[in-house]
């Protein structure tokens, strides 16, 4: 495995690989790995033939410095997991790198990112759009891997692909799931047993929506979704968005379509997301 820190390094571990004729897969994170962050790197290998994957955590789609710095590290430990789960290249690359001083050229999808997530969290999908067309530039996969958690920056992210006409694919990777049906999340750690029981209300929710979907209009998944977070007490429903799965358009009247519905509930100061795409 090639761990790269420059622009240089990692455009020449490439196109070492390409000139064996291998194409080149990718999986963009912020590190501090686990089993979902593996999953996207299965995904990614099972779509080509050697896989990068860049450990960047990325200032610009961070509201405030605190939870930047309180953004969890551990690179020794990521790269291990890297090495073993047969990386080929790893990216890491300094704040410097990716944002040269003087820098001035941003990349942003106007609508879908001021939307929805993009509403609570000004500028963030801005961040991340900047920060991926900037790897894509240095790393050019032929395919990259997000996460459908994030539903919302998946599509945010194949729309600007899609706009700017870049040549890759991208691929969204189902949720990686603990035993009971919790998302994977490096949150999930910090739940107290009680709240670590009660977080199923998330996918039970999602479940009892996509059972009501057929027929129903959106007033009616939101009743569903709100009374089913509402038999647990120890769980509060923050967001609910229930839009078309591709466009993120909202839906007036009923389901016509895929149609993405988006929670986040708190347990205390922790927020949980979860998702899933209903067809009516
Ligand atoms: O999903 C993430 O971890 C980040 O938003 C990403 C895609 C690596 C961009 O910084």
């Amino acid at each position: 495995m090639q761990i790269c820190r420059s622009v240089a390094d990692c455009r020449a571990a490439i196109a070492a690989l390409r000139a064996k004729g291998k194409t080149i897969g990718m999986v963009p994170t912020m590190g501090f790995l686990h089993d979902g962050h593996m999953s996207l790197v299965e995904t990614a290998q099972t779509h080509t033939d050697a896989v990068a994957v860049s450990i960047f955590v990325n200032p610009s789609q961070f509201g405030e410095t605190a939870d930047l710095d309180a953004y969890p590290r551990d690179e020794n430990r990521d790269l291990e997991m890297l090495e073993n789960a047969g990386v080929a290249v790893v990216f890491i690359p300094e704040v410097e790198t990716m944002y040269p001083s003087g820098d001035e050229t941003i990349v942003e999808t106007t609508r879908m990112a001021n939307m929805l997530h993009g509403l609570v969290r000004p500028g963030h999908f801005r961040g991340v759009t900047t920060v991926v067309a900037r790897l894509f530039n240095i790393v050019q996969p032929d395919v990259a891997v997000f996460g459908e958690k994030d539903y919302q920056q998946l599509q945010v992210i194949k729309r600007m692909v899609a706009d700017l006409h870049m040549p890759l694919t991208i691929i969204g990777a189902p949720t990686v799931r603990e035993a009971d049906g919790l998302a994977m999340s490096s949150r999930n750690v910090r739940l107290t047993p009680e709240d670590r029981t009660a977080a199923l209300i998330l996918s039970q929710s999602l479940t009892a929506a996509e059972a009501t979907a057929t027929g129903a209009t959106v007033a009616d998944l939101h009743k569903v979704i709100a009374d089913t977070v509402a038999t647990e007490p120890r769980a509060t429903l923050k967001g609910l968005d229930i839009v078309e799965a591709e466009t993120l358009n909202t839906i007036d009247g009923p389901l016509h379509g895929p149609t993405a519905i988006m929670i986040s509930v708190a347990f205390g100061d922790i927020l949980l997301i979860d998702q899933r795409v209903v067809t009516p």
